[in-house]
Order: structure tokens, then sequence, then C-alpha cells
């Protein structure tokens, strides 16, 4: 210990989607969850466990977080503690590198780089698959941020057996993922609040269960074949069908604002008219994210969105990597 570690870890975006916990306190999910570890947005966190602290002390971007974030974050640096058998507090510096200020932050890159930051400054070496049942207990998405590419979150029963693991890590065909941000304001229900709602209202969950499991064995085939069409197809009515619990919940809300309807639509419409692969995915949020073919996006799709909402709220990427701890 006494020793700063940096690590680094990039969000994921879901194509068959988390939404829905059986477990509240470790972050075990209701169904198994598949995403896209994205290039371009990322977090660098930097710990050190210091005998001068009194607490932890914990700088977003250079700000000291807020109550809430920090006590959130001290549980669970108090997870590592226990892990490590080490008493002492921890300094936490994290940068999010976001192009755009808001909107896009993700709790899946940020606790993915605290794990394996603090871990490691904690004198722990985990492997990856016990560092993302680590990440879990963050933040259920971070899980699969542990890993590049393509990545999966089994559901499992318990702590032991709920973990995220790799898919195919280096996808090498010619995908890109635009990112359209409407709205850079927090969202009024977090995930968390959400899915909670959800599952315990919403008369659709358990049709959403079975759904769900058919999605992720269908993805999976559609990806080692590199067959975008049904990726696409898979991703978009995922996406739909978690949106559609949230509306169906009591009581009912949605994450959509009018301009995300109006993104969905442009999707839609330039795929019709111009034959292009592209295909849409909504977290809990109204930012509209788009996989496809980056040829089709760049030519197709790019100039339309840009005209529409604004080039600067129009980001092209790619597949990214897994967490690394800089030496
Ligand atoms: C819609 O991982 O943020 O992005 O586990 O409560 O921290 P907590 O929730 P979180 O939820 C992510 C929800 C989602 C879908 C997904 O990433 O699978």
């Amino acid at each position: 210990t006494n020793q700063k570690i940096t690590a680094t870890a990039h969000t994921n975006i879901a194509l068959v989607k988390y939404w829905g916990k059986a477990d509240q306190s470790l972050i075990i999910p209701q169904t198994d969850s598949l995403s896209l570890t994205l290039k371009a947005f990322y977090t660098t966190t930097s710990v050190v466990f210091d005998p001068r602290l009194s607490s932890d002390t914990i700088t977003f971007d250079g700000v000291l977080a807020s109550h809430d974030d920090q006590e959130k974050m001290s549980r669970f640096l108090d997870l590592v503690r226990a892990q490590a058998d080490v008493s002492l507090r921890a300094a936490v510096t994290t940068v999010n590198h976001v192009p755009v200020a808001a909107g896009l932050a993700s709790s899946a890159s940020g606790y993915a780089a605290l794990a394996a930051a603090a871990s490691r400054a904690a004198g722990l070496n985990l492997s990856r698959h016990d560092l993302s049942r680590l990440a879990r207990r963050g933040s259920g998405s971070a899980s699969r941020s542990v890993f590049g590419g393509f990545a999966a979150w089994h559901r499992g029963t318990d702590d032991a057996t709920s973990y995220a693991y790799p898919i195919d890590e280096q996808p090498d065909w010619d995908l890109g993922v635009m990112a359209v941000v409407l709205d850079q304001t927090t969202k009024k229900i977090s995930s968390r609040t959400g899915m909670q709602r959800s599952v315990a209202t919403s008369p659709f969950y358990p049709a959403w269960i079975e759904a769900n499991e058919q999605d992720f064995d269908a993805i999976q085939v559609a990806i080692k074949a590199h067959d975008i069409e049904s990726l696409g197809q898979i991703t978009e009515h995922n996406a739909l069908r978690m949106h559609a619990l949230t509306l169906s919940a009591e009581p009912g809300f949605t994450y959509f604002n009018g301009a995300t309807l109006a993104a969905i639509e442009l999707v839609q419409q330039t795929r019709q008219e111009l034959g292009g692969r592209y295909y849409f995915t909504i977290d809990a949020g109204p930012n509209v994210k788009i996989i496809g073919l980056r040829t089709d996006l760049e030519t197709q799709l790019l100039p339309r969105m840009q005209a529409h909402f604004g080039a600067a709220n129009v980001l092209l990427t790619a597949a990214g990597p897994g967490v690394t701890i800089q030496a």
C-alpha cells in the first residue's frame, strides 16, 4: 500500500440491457446482459491509501465530490479494504474524458476504473474475473467495462457467480457507434430507482425477462456471424422493450424527451431511404446511441444528424479497450 495507482476504464453501451436487480445490495441482476465498450468515453482514476488521512477524500474533475457521492464511494472502498485487510483511508481523484460535458458520463467507466485502481493500491492483484465482480458492487454495468469490445455479464445467483466476461474483445469488423447528445442535464430518476420500480410494478416484467433471454442468445449468434442487421434489430427491440417497462410502471415514467423521439425517427427514416445499416439504442436518459457499420454511419447518418442536432452534439466512435492500470 501507500502507492498511488492510476487506472483507466471506458464506458459501455448495453445492446441487451440490464434492467432490474434480484439482489439490491450485492447488485445481482434479474437477467444476463451484453454490451460494447466504447473508445471515446473513459474515466481515469487514481487511488492512494494514505495513513495521514482520517477520511476518504474524493474529487471529480478537480472538484470535491458531493456528500452522497462520497458516501457511496466510501462504502465501495470499504469492500476493497475488507478484501485487502487494509484500514487506511484513501485519496481518490477521478477525471472523466467525455467529449461533451455531461449526458454521456457513466457510472460504468467510473466504478470499473475505481475498482481497478483501489484494489491494486490496496495491494490486491485481482484477475479480471474478480475485478468485474468487484466493479459490479459499485454499479452493475461497470462489471462489463472491465473488458473491451463485446462483453457479457452473467447474472448468477450470488456474489461469486455474478460476473462479466469477454465475448469478442477486438471485433475485427467495421463497427461504429454514434452518440447523439440531446440533453446534458442529469436524469431525474436514477437507473437504480427506475429499474427497482419497473421490477416491482410493471406487469410486463416477466415478459421482459423471457424476451431478454432470447435476445441474449440471438445477439451472440449475430456477433459471431458479423451480422449487423440481426445485431441491430435485436438491439432496437431490446431497448424499446426496456423503455416499455418504465412507461408501464406505477407511477409510469420515461427517459425519452421530444428530441429522443425525433432522433429515433431520423434513424429509421434515413435507413429506409438510403438503405444503411445502423440501429439505435437508449439507456436511462434521453440521449440516443446508434450502432452500425462505420462507413454507413459516416456517409449517410452523420450529415443528417449533424444538420438536425448540431455538429457538436454528434460524436462518432468505435469499440474500445478494457480496463488498464498505468505503470
Ligand atoms: C439502462 O449499472 O447504472 O444502462 O447497478 O444500479 O448502478 P446500478 O445501475 P446501472 O444501470 C445501467 C442501466 C442501463 C442498461 C445497461 O447498462 O445494461
